[in-house]
């Protein structure tokens, strides 16, 4: 295994700050979406908890996400961060549809594409969520035979992650489950610079 040692392109990820840690091995197959998934329920903003490191985008925090509905129904993707090193902001502007809209059990897959690129990869699996403390969300690409890149966030509807300690039993039995967390990050978003987005 190592870590991340190429840059992720922005456009290329789901671009919440760009988080991603790359694994010598195929993209596992035994990992299950949320089931009965309601988009409406999971629109609104969400706040980052963790997320895998990836090296070159290692120094933005206070990442926030938003998620609006379209008229066309496809959701609307904000994604702001801050570099509390150098000031810098990023956003990045993207769309989401349901993955497999028709299916009879709407599983949690969504496409999510930035900057207009077609929406043709199932890239953003939302594994548990409650719709109103925390969301889990998880993400792999194959790059090459054996050589894969999985993208991991907790999300959380506030700044301070929840104490419920159900919740946090659910978060710790998926990241036991499918998570290497020697590679997962703790998003600062306490800090007084973090901007309001
Ligand atoms: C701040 O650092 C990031 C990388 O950590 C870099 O991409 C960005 O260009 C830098 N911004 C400024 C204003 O130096
Ligand atoms: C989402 O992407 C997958 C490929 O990963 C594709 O099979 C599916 O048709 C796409 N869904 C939509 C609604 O475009
Ligand atoms: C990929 O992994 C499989 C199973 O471990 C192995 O049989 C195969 O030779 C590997 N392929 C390459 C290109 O390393």
């Amino acid at each position: 295994m190592r870590t991340a040692t190429f840059l992720l392109s922005l456009a290329l990820t789901l671009g919440l700050a760009t988080a991603g840690a790359v694994f010598e091995r195929a993209c596992p197959t035994d990992i299950e979406a949320k089931q009965y998934f309601s988009v409406d329920a999971y629109l609104g903003k969400w706040y980052e908890m963790q997320r895998y490191e990836s090296y070159f985008e290692e120094n933005f925090d206070c990442v926030q996400v938003r998620y609006e509905l379209n008229d066309d129904q496809s959701v609307s993707v904000s994604n702001s961060a801050f570099n509390l090193f150098n000031g810098s902001t990023i956003n990045a502007l993207g769309r989401a549809v349901l993955s497999f809209p028709d299916e009879e059990i709407i599983q949690g897959k969504l496409n999510v594409s930035f900057f207009g690129a077609p929406n043709d990869r199932s890239n953003y699996w939302v594994l548990d969520t409650d719709y109103q403390t925390y969301s889990v969300v998880w993400s792999c690409e194959e790059l090459e035979e054996n050589l894969s890149e999985e993208s991991f966030w907790v999300l959380s509807r506030t700044p301070i992650m929840t104490a419920d300690r159900d919740v946090l039993f659910r978060i710790h039995n998926i990241m036991r489950r499918y998570i290497d967390r020697s590679q997962l990050r703790f998003t600062r978003q306490l800090d007084e610079r973090c901007p309001v987005f």
